[in-house]
């Protein structure tokens, strides 16, 4: 029964999780609110505040689960993809608790582990299932063969479903992140009130960058076009007041669209597949509209739908540990020279 240590730090969430014999004990995860006022994550922000909440956050993920230093078998790190100074603070804190314990390392890629949350709970998709990854960074359909065999099958030609959330929050003039806004304030609107253009992209990939734009014309001709026109062109305040006017409609024809572009290639994915057991992760799995349509698209066409709990869809701690528990039993150690990375597929 392994006990293991698992630490996340690839973006601006610093997390310690622990897991033993595959159930989740414990998962802390510290956020970083220092990067709002700059609209976006500052790197070396980022580095700096992980540097301060690790020793904090990994104590009571351990205190929590009522473990002592003494009885982990395995500490695990995220090593791909993120910031690289922010990654480098999990690894090298991962590294030196294993050499002073004299215990495994264990190197977990952060897509897999954002597939293999959908593994924490009782309820658990069969093998081979189909996970929709949507994050900051990601868009990506994957069949998920083995916990260690994922194939994807579909991605993001541009920006990511968890960005054009962020970047249409912006062009709102909301705060960062701007996902979870949109998703509060498009609960109380109407959803068909403004249509906004689904791209049409080959195979089963993703665009978002259109969406971008459209809602940059829309908002620029106050809401009379979707089209760029010179002599439609808004001025300043005319923009504000129409945005405040309408700001949960808009926020609601935006989010409906994401969800619809997301779904349309995700059920599209399951039918050529032929695959029924469906899962999402991510961030963006956190929006409550893609929870509640992909459950409604599961019932109408007889797919078994499976949702992480909120605390497992962004980062966090316990989906690494959960990864590491079955990197472990396959024994799947690293050595204490292993290298972090930016990108990287699984
Ligand atoms: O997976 P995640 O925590 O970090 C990355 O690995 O990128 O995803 C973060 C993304 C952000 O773009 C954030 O705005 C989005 O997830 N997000 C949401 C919601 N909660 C987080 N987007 C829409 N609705 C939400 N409720
Ligand atoms: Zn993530």
């Amino acid at each position: 029964m392994p006990v293991i240590l698992a630490i996340e730090s690839s973006c601006d969430e610093t997390s310690a999780s622990v897991c033993a014999d595959g159930k989740i004990l414990s998962n802390h995860i510290a956020s970083q609110a220092v990067h709002e006022k700059y609209g976006g994550v500052v790197p070396e922000l980022a580095s700096r505040a992980h540097m301060q909440h690790i020793v904090p956050v990994v104590d009571l993920a351990l205190k929590e689960a009522g473990i002592e230093l003494a009885a982990i078998d395995a500490i695990a790190f995220t090593r791909a993809p993120g910031l690289i100074g922010s990654l480098l603070v999990g690894a090298q804190f991962a590294k030196s608790l294993a050499a002073a314990l004299n215990k495994p390392l264990i190197a977990v890629h952060h897509m897999q582990a954002h597939v293999l949350a959908n593994l924490i709970p009782e309820r658990r998709p069969s093998f081979p299932f189909l996970c929709l990854t949507v994050s900051g960074g990601h868009t990506q359909i994957v069949v998920c063969h083995s916990p260690s065999k994922l194939e994807v099958i579909g991605e993001t030609i541009d920006d990511a479903a968890g960005e054009a959330f962020d970047k249409s929050a912006k062009i709102l003039g909301l705060p960062y992140p701007g996902g979870p806004l949109i998703d509060k304030y498009a609960q109380q609107g109407d959803a068909n009130r403004f249509k906004f253009p689904e791209p049409r992209i080959a195979d089963l990939n993703f665009s978002f960058s259109g969406l971008k734009t459209a809602i940059l014309y829309f908002l620029q001709n106050a809401g009379t076009s979707l089209l760029y026109k010179e002599e439609f062109q808004a001025n300043t305040e005319e923009r504000k007041a129409f945005i405040d006017n309408n700001l949960f409609d808009i926020c609601a024809s935006i989010q409906s669209r994401i969800v619809s572009i997301l779904l349309n290639k995700y059920d599209k994915a399951a039918r050529q597949t032929g695959i029924k057991d469906l899962c999402i992760a991510g961030g963006v799995s956190a929006n409550s509209g893609l929870r509640k349509a992909f459950k409604e698209m599961g019932d109408k066409n007889g797919y078994n739908t499976f949702i992480p709990a909120f605390e497992y869809c962004t980062d966090n701690a316990a989906m690494i540990a959960i990864t590491a528990y079955y990197k472990f039993l396959e024994k799947d150690f690293v050595s204490l020279d292993v290298d972090v990375s930016a990108r990287g597929s699984f």
